[in-house]
């Protein structure tokens, strides 16, 4: 996790690091660094740059109200070249002396890190060995001094004449080259950004299973974990590859692999706009991407057929006779889109006919699933980088097994690597705990369906378009769910001082019951537990007191009558037991109402098509509850959105 920013450029580089980082929140929120090149006021034109840095420990505010305690005319603010860093803790706590940057030896050079270099026990021990002392627990500092040692072998060779001639005329390059011999000692994920006082107007990137893009302007660029960093500044990026060295100046970008053979990026355009990573009035973007969603919906459904009719994926490298030859189908994913995954097995296994596993990614590997050219793997990511999805990918393919990302990040490292990609076009999701992006994975896992039923020929042009139809409407019925929220946010506000609530569906209404439990606890850090409602006779019904809230989700009751019978029996049997009953069900089932200590209603779906609409008020709930509570909700206690550590 952790986000990082570059700029390099004409203009000052702190307010731009800042307001990137300030983007990048949600990728961790233990500490904020930055370290700016540059020069004070008063200093002789004869004086080379000055490196200077600063960082707190805690949200990125603490950071601000040191900076702003900064002379104006100061190097800090003057300075147009710099890197800054928002941490999610793994190696040492979150306090001051291990935030990011860390500067090497010489006080010279500053690295951040976005990852966990598995080798540095024995790096460490190494350079403390040849009398380098750490000020820091971290696993990061080990780069910050072993890129001043190899910066200072280029340079040595230079001197020597043994180096490589090209290197002789730039200083940049001579860094870029110290970048790539280090990390070609480094085991683990990375992405670094070093700058170096002696090195003027340059920033050298690397990455190694860890995000890392590229923003392109006029006389300046930009170098960050995503896009939403610098997407105020330009909308042309370069997505870099694995082992790759990014080196910045203001008007050129160089990349090389880990060995120094030049290679190019892939360019892209960002089409989102800059608003679009704002909270645009609301008071937390949680509360925006909620409301967003009916958009999001729509955009992840936008443009799918082809001229003539047929369902089309953003990416396949995949051919028509490797798809007809599944014969399986898992699902990879974790947190909320592992939640997606569940809900896709119904539709897929329906649809296709094809068996259909859903597996936490962190599991997948250890259990040794058989997999072979003919198992399909879905790889479910809102961000695309989380690492347990990422080496569950990794383990399908080295088994041989087509894997299809559902991603929602352009350029990440899940649809990179994966045979095929349907993008959910959800814009940037920045709260931590995932709303809109859920819905469109919903939307993507449908159309991932449809897709494998198409392709296999189990189902018509006109079955599959009648189900698009259907999917189609859905937008209008998020919409028409938004507009009643009133008395859940009341509800909420009811319920906010609860010990527990627990939330019980069956079919689809299963995995919806367990994000709504999801979404308290990483929000609200309420006990809370969603249920299959078949299973709560088989022991947690025990958990039931007087006043026990219980969200019960309820089918429709045009689907499968036998399944909404047995939800409204489950109902009545909390309800014996004392349970508060807050029942989801849809307009018009007047069969729910005797139950109902609250009844949220929402309009008629078909039963696969139900949690777009049934997931909508547990999130408000959530959202409402840990807000009655004092919480933040868009940067829960211990969580960050991009988990890139497993
Ligand atoms: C983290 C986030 C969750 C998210 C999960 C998977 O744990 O806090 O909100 O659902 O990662 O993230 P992904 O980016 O792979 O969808």
């Amino acid at each position: 996790m952790c986000g990082i920013v570059g700029y390099v450029g004409a203009r000052p580089a702190l307010g731009i690091i800042v307001e990137g980082l300030r983007r990048l929140e949600y990728r961790g929120y233990d500490s904020a660094g930055v370290a700016v090149l540059g020069k004070d006021s008063g200093a002789s034109p004869d004086e080379g740059l000055d490196l200077i840095t600063v960082k707190r420990a805690g949200k990125l505010g603490n950071l601000e109200q040191e900076l702003a305690a900064q002379a104006p005319e100061s190097a800090i603010n003057t300075g147009t070249t710099g890197i800054g860093h928002t941490r999610w803790a793994t190696h040492g706590s979150p306090t001051d002396r291990n935030a990011h940057p860390h500067r090497s030896r010489n006080g010279r050079l500053a690295i951040i890190h976005n990852g966990i270099i598995e080798n540095f026990a024995a790096l460490r021990a190494e350079l403390e060995a040849a009398g380098v002392e750490f000020v820091s627990e971290t696993d990061t500092e080990c780069a910050a001094h072993l890129l001043e040692q190899e910066l200072a072998n280029v340079r040595a060779e230079l001197a020597a004449g043994t180096a490589p001639a090209a290197l002789a005329d730039s200083r940049a390059e001579q860094l870029a080259e110290a970048m790539r011999r280090m990390c070609r000692r480094l085991e683990g994920a990375f992405t670094l950004l070093a700058v170096d006082a002696d090195t003027p107007d340059a920033v050298v990137g690397a990455r190694r299973n860890s995000p890392l893009v590229v923003g392109r302007s006029e006389g300046e660029n930009f170098l960050a974990s995503d896009v939403s960093a610098f997407i105020a500044h330009t909308r042309e990026a370069i997505e870099l590859g694995q082992d790759q060295v990014v080196l910045i100046t203001p008007h050129a970008v160089h990349i090389t692999t880990f060995d120094g053979t030049p290679t190019e990026g892939k360019q892209f355009h960002i089409d989102w706009d800059a608003a679009a990573a704002e909270k645009g009035g609301f008071d937390y973007f949680m509360l925006k991407e909620i409301a967003e969603q009916p958009r999001a919906v729509a955009d992840t459904l936008r443009g799918r057929l082809s001229p003539t009719g047929e369902l089309m994926m953003d990416e396949t490298r995949l051919t028509e006779a490797e798809l007809r030859s599944v014969d399986k189908v898992f699902i990879v994913a974790c947190g909320t889109a592992y939640h997606a995954g569940l809900v896709a097995k119904y539709a897929i296994e329906h649809w296709t006919r094809l068996p259909c596993e859903v597996e936490l990614a962190s599991e997948f590997r250890y259990r040794d699933p058989v997999l072979d050219s003919s198992t399909l793997v879905v790889a479910i990511s809102q961000s695309g980088e989380t690492m347990d999805t990422l080496m569950a990918l990794r383990h399908a393919r080295a088994q041989k097994a087509r894997v299809l990302a559902i991603c929602n990040t352009h350029g990440s490292s899940i649809p990179r690597e994966s045979d095929a990609v349907l993008y959910t076009h959800a814009g940037p999701e920045i709260a931590v705990a995932s709303t809109k992006a859920f819905l469109t994975q919903l939307v993507a896992c449908y159309l991932v369906g449809l897709y494998l039923a198409q392709a296999r020929g189990v189902k018509f042009a006109d079955e599959v378009r009648a189900v698009l139809d259907q999917l189609q409407q859905m937008p209008g019925a998020v919409d028409q769910v938004l507009e009643t929220m009133d008395a859940v946010r009341a509800l909420a506000r009811d319920l906010a001082s609860s010990r527990s609530v627990l939330f019980i569906g069956r079919h689809v209404g299963y995995p919806v019951a367990l994000e709504g439990a999801l979404k308290l606890k990483e929000l609200a850090y309420m006990h809370a537990e969603g249920f299959a409602a078949g299973e709560l006779k088989h022991g947690p019904i025990a958990l039931i007191e007087q006043g026990t809230p219980v969200v019960c989700i309820v089918p429709s009751p045009v689907g499968k009558d036998s399944l909404h019978d047995k939800v409204v029996s489950n109902i009545q049997e909390v309800r014996a037991r004392g349970a508060r009953t807050i029942v989801i069900a849809e307009v018009g089932d007047t069969s729910v109402r005797p139950y109902a200590d609250h009844l949220i209603e929402v309009p008629a779906t078909p039963t696969l098509l139900a949690p777009l609409v049934t997931t909508v008020p547990l999130q408000v709930l959530a959202c409402e509850i840990a807000t009655a509570r004092g919480h933040d909700v868009d940067q829960p206690r211990n969580l960050a959105k991009s988990v890139t550590v497993e």
